[in-house]
């Protein structure tokens, strides 16, 4: 991971000789050591509602490979939290599941709450957003991390889960842990109980992590150490990881490949080079659009995707991103369009993908950009911003972006919405 965080937490207390032995829950029907890590196909949620039926999570498939780490990005409601609590088997009852989710071959879906509590930490455990609902505020940190330990292992003894309970601390990075065991979450910061959450999701060594917006409860310097304690409890658990998040620039940092999600669905999966260079998908590139870039050679303006995402009850036909979409025909309208190949290990659901391919990632070369940023693009740039060479009056480029698409009708009176915040940290490469 490129976190620049240098406030960064010193591991040098860590008392861990290296990667420790992997979790295994073998005790499923169907276990296949050579099968996918983790496997999801067809994977369909509908809630009933007084509304009708919420599809929230429609058509999910994706499969994770060991040691790998997925980021999942979408919007607020696209159905990322609903798709990892289904493979949690952590659902509400109301719930109706239908589709596959094997890890390492063994069926997850159907699974009674007592097979699935053998998998949850130690197969698959997960960290959630807001750290003071992972913990309970009536126990002291190193007994919820040693209650953690004894569920999967009952013969350990007192002395010995303590003594875990501070070494897992020390690995995310707790000063003086030797104490702080005894400490309640009250105690802590909200940076520091998200390290506690983490030292629990990774007790057990399991083999996969989902990390639900682990950072965005917290300010971006902390976000920062939170990602590289992320990063250490990879290494020492050889863990892959599904890392959900609304921001592009935190899977930049920390994903191998990428599965964009909008309305319940996913409509591109890529390598995260595929993804931030090379998108085929007109919402893939809105949202690339609404992030600042410091990658960038010139001094690009921002590209709001205006509107709103769609209902996911009673939902149209046709392409869910159309109402938003600026190469919106009508062709679009008459059925959703399937996930395409458009590379080695690439798919996008868009039947234009050859359009959105000639913008080369440049979203301004099809969205248009917003009122504000038009005013921002005739100010000087603030102090310290660095502009591009043939740029340096600091009045903006000569020509601004083209805008060669107009937005559909009606789109223009929509809101904006800016879904990604922080800039990228790209993995190598530059831009086509
Ligand atoms: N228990 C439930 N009953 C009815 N609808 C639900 C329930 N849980 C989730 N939903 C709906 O499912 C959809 C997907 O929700 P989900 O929480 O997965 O979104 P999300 O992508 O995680 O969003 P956020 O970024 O805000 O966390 C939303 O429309 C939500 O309202
Ligand atoms: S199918 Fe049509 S409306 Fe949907 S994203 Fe592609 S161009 Fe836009
Ligand atoms: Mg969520």
């Amino acid at each position: 991971m490129s976190t620049t965080g240098t406030t960064g937490p010193s591991m040098s207390g860590a008392t861990s000789t290296g990667t420790m032995h992997q979790g295994r829950t073998t005790s499923l029907p169907g276990f296949d050591p050579s099968a996918p890590l983790l496997e999801v196909s067809d994977l369909n949620v509908r809630f009933p509602t007084e509304d009708g039926l919420v599809h929230a999570v429609r058509g999910v498939d994706y499969s994770l490979r060991s040691g790998e780490v997925l980021g999942i990005v979408g919007e607020s409601g696209s159905g990322k939290s609903v798709t990892s609590l289904a493979v949690m088997g952590l659902l509400p009852g109301s719930a109706r599941v239908t589709g596959s989710i094997k890890y390492r071959g063994q069926e997850l879906l159907g699974q009674s709450d007592r097979s699935m509590s053998r998998v949850r930490g130690k197969g698959v455990s997960m960290i959630f957003q807001d750290p003071m609902t992972s913990l309970d505020p009536v126990y002291k940190v190193g007994a919820q991390i040693e209650e953690t330990l004894r569920i999967h292992d009952k013969q350990l003894s007192s002395k010995a889960a303590e003594a875990r309970a501070v070494e897992l601390l020390e690995l995310v990075g707790i000063p003086n842990a030797v104490d702080r065991v005894h400490s309640y979450p009250h105690e802590f910061s909200g940076g520091m109980r998200q390290r506690v959450v983490i030292a629990i999701a990774m007790a057990n060594q399991p083999e996969v992590i989902i990390a639900d917006e682990p950072t965005t409860a917290l300010d971006v310097t902390v976000q920062a150490q939170i990602l590289e304690v992320l990063q250490t409890a990879l290494h020492e658990t050889g863990a892959a990881m599904v890392m959900i998040t609304h921001d592009l620039g935190v899977v930049a940092g920390i994903a191998d490949r990428v599965l964009v999600m909008y309305a319940g669905r996913p409509v591109e999966i890529g390598s995260v080079e595929d993804i931030y260079y090379e998108p085929r998908m007109p919402y893939t590139l809105g949202l690339l659009g609404s992030l600042p870039r410091l990658d960038s050679a010139t001094r690009e303006r921002l590209t709001p995707i205006k509107g709103a995402p769609p209902s996911v009850v009673n939902m149209p036909p046709g392409c869910p991103f159309a109402p938003r979409c600026p190469l919106h025909i009508d062709e679009c309208d008459e059925a959703e369009p399937e996930r395409f190949q458009v590379g080695p290990g690439h798919t996008a659901a868009c039947i234009r993908t050859a359009e959105v391919a000639a913008a080369h990632g440049h979203a301004a070369d099809i969205f248009s950009e917003s009122a504000d940023d038009r005013d921002l693009g005739t100010t000087p740039a603030p102090a310290g911003v660095a502009l591009a060479a043939d740029d340096l009056d600091g009045d903006g480029p000569a020509v601004p972006p083209g805008d060669q698409t107009a937005p559909r009708a009606g789109a223009e009176d929509a809101g904006t919405q800016s879904v990604v915040s922080a800039p990228p940290r790209p993995t190598n490469g530059d831009r086509a």
